[in-house]
């Protein structure tokens, strides 16, 4: 595996193996790699002859008060266990080459930026938008890969890639989790046993969704009520929100039927964890 770490050095790995006829699969994250993340890139593997991870903790995507400087990081690490995955090249980027001090272009997604998880980091899917945006023009990827645990990340990226008439295809790995059903995050690095224990609630929530769906119910207000009853229960938690909506809009839904998302975001204690899962009645 090899570090690249300027825009034109990685441009030009890039351009050289689409000439020799390889295509390039981009796996974008933060670091602090977990078995999600380590999913994203197997998968990366078989599709594509090339990996390509970026590792970059971006700092646009996070709010005042948000946990940027304390964000997990392990570079040492997370290079052993891209090197044992067989990742091609690992590109490293500085806050100084991807926001120099005269940076001024950013992308913002009208509508989809707003609800959801917009509605509580406004200016969140600018950073993630904007930051995506750049590792597609500095790796020229022919494949993206994105976890479905950020689902509304995912949307907006496949909506900027085609608002952006952008030549790359994107993919959604599904999520990877504990064996309690606890969604791995980066997050739960901040959590002890017994947080770790509580913060299963979410996913509780989620099956209970399933559960009252396949008994009939399609009431999108009764099915919320009964996730955010099941997790008030829980000491420490606090519900942002809870929202069944469409997969492509985003926008919320009355009566359910077809193909939806029931999406929560929920503070434990310190930690805002968020978690989803997609229905398709049909199946
Ligand atoms: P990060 O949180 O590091 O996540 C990188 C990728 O891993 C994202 O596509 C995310 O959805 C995926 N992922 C995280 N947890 C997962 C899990 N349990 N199962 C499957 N996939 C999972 O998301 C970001 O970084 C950033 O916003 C980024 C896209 C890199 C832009 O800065």
């Amino acid at each position: 595996m090899k570090s690249i770490y300027s825009i034109k050095g990685m441009q030009r790995i890039s351009r050289r193996s689409k000439s020799e006829g390889m295509t390039i699969a981009l796996v974008p994250t933060m670091g602090a790699l977990h078995e999600g993340h380590l999913s994203l890139i197997r998968h990366a593997h078989k599709i594509s002859h090339i990996a390509i991870v970026s590792i970059y903790v971006n700092p646009a995507q996070f709010g005042p008060g948000e946990d940027f400087s304390k964000y997990p990081r392990s570079l040492g690490r997370d290079k052993r266990l891209m090197k044992k995955l067989g990742v091609d090249y690992l590109f490293l980027p500085t806050d100084k080459i991807i926001y120099p001090n005269d940076y001024e272009t950013f992308i913002s997604l009208e509508k989809l930026s707003r609800v959801l998880e917009g509605k509580f980091r406004p200016l969140h899917f600018r950073g993630v938008a904007t930051i995506v945006a750049k590792l597609f023009n500095i790796v020229q990827p022919d494949i993206a890969i994105f976890g479905q645990k950020d689902f509304q990340q995912s949307v907006i990226i496949k909506k900027m890639v085609k608002d952006l008439n952008m030549p790359v295809k994107i993919v959604v790995g599904p999520t990877v989790r504990e064996k309690s059903g606890l969604a791995i995050s980066s997050r739960n690095e901040y959590f002890n046993a017994e947080q770790k224990q509580r913060a299963t609630v979410l996913y509780d929530g989620l099956m209970l969704a399933r559960r009252i769906i396949s008994e009939g119910e399609r009431d999108a207000r009764k099915i919320r009520q009964a996730i955010k009853r099941l997790i008030n229960k829980v000491s420490g938690t606090r519900i942002d929100y809870v929202a069944i909506t469409d997969n492509e809009n985003l926008q919320p839904l009355k009566n359910l039927q077809g193909k939806f998302t029931i999406s929560l975001a929920v503070w434990l204690d310190e930690v805002r964890l968020i978690d989803n899962i997609s229905v398709d009645l049909k199946e």
